[in-house]
């Protein structure tokens, strides 16, 4: 089903080719996270997720300063027990839709990521920062803890070491020692990170869509399962794939020495 443009009220979603964009915009708000825009960003991934003609996706920030400034505090402080958890359980929505959509989704870092901005950068396939980009978990200088996957992705993706000190001191990384410790895959010039985002999308969406997200799922869920799992996962998304058109015409391509043209069929 094709993506049908919609207007939300705190997100600009465009499509452009194959390639999707997701902007978190509140910029005069450092784009943090409200309830309105984690539903926003819940309703495009699904709606994105049902268009099969979208082989990658971009997010980023409005504005110079941030990626997102983490989840918003002033709608934050006077939650309820009850209500905290179903915050936090709706941006673990969020993450799971955007892990879960069938195209990777590469995080294009423009600034501050801090918090929640953190976690959703996180929730993404990876992350290329501007050299203006600061990463942090400032959480406990509020009196709380990452509440939307921080602590479990972010010790998945540096190790459990730095996870524990990002996460006791809140202090915040340059996205040159983000690059240092396995946070982010690069860091370009600020002006230069949405070429390098699409320059890379594009690269992906001309491989097999289908290889694509196989390769996303098996890699996903291939790490929290016991070495021989997720062997067996492997196994079962390599040999599923000679079920496809693509897998035919990748290996006649090569054989024929001709560049091949994926149908994600
Ligand atoms: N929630 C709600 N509003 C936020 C916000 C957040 N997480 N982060 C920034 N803002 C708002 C500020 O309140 C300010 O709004 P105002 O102009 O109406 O007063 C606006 O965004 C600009 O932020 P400001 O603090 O003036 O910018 P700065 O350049 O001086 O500082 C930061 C930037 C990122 C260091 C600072 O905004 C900050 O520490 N933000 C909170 C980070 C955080 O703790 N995140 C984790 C939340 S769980």
């Amino acid at each position: 089903m094709k993506y049908e443009p919609k207007k939300f009220e705190t997100l600009l979603v465009s499509v452009e080719g194959a390639i999707a964009t997701i902007t978190l915009n509140r910029p005069d708000k450092l784009n943090a996270l409200n309830y309105r825009m984690l539903n926003d960003l819940r309703d495009a991934f699904i709606a994105l997720d049902h268009d099969y003609d979208i082989h990658c996706a971009i997010m980023t920030g409005a504005g110079d300063k941030a990626f997102a400034a983490g989840a918003d505090i002033s709608e934050m402080a006077d939650k309820s027990v009850a209500n905290a958890h179903r915050f936090a359980g709706l941006g673990h929505v969020v993450g799971g839709r955007i892990e879960g959509a069938h195209f990777p989704v590469i995080a294009a870092v423009n600034g501050f990521a801090l918090g929640g901005g953190c976690e959703i950068a996180l929730a993404c396939d990876f992350i290329y920062a501007s050299d203006k980009a600061k990463f942090g978990q400032p959480e406990v200088n509020l009196g709380v803890i990452p509440g939307f996957g921080g602590t479990q992705r972010l010790a998945r993706r540096i190790g459990i070491g730095r996870a524990r000190e990002l996460c006791y001191t809140g202090d915040m990384v340059s996205a040159e020692e983000a690059l240092r410790i396995g946070l982010v895959n690069a860091v370009v010039p600020h002006a230069d990170l949405l070429a390098k985002a699409n320059e890379t999308a594009k690269k992906i969406a001309l491989k097999g869509p289908l290889a694509i997200a196989q390769a996303k799922r098996v890699l996903l869920r291939g790490a929290d399962v016991p070495l021989p799992v997720a062997s067996e996962l492997e196994m079962q998304g390599f040999a599923s794939l000679f079920g496809s058109a693509d897998q035919k015409e990748g290996m006649a391509a090569f054989v024929g020495k001709r560049a091949a043209v994926f149908t994600g069929k």
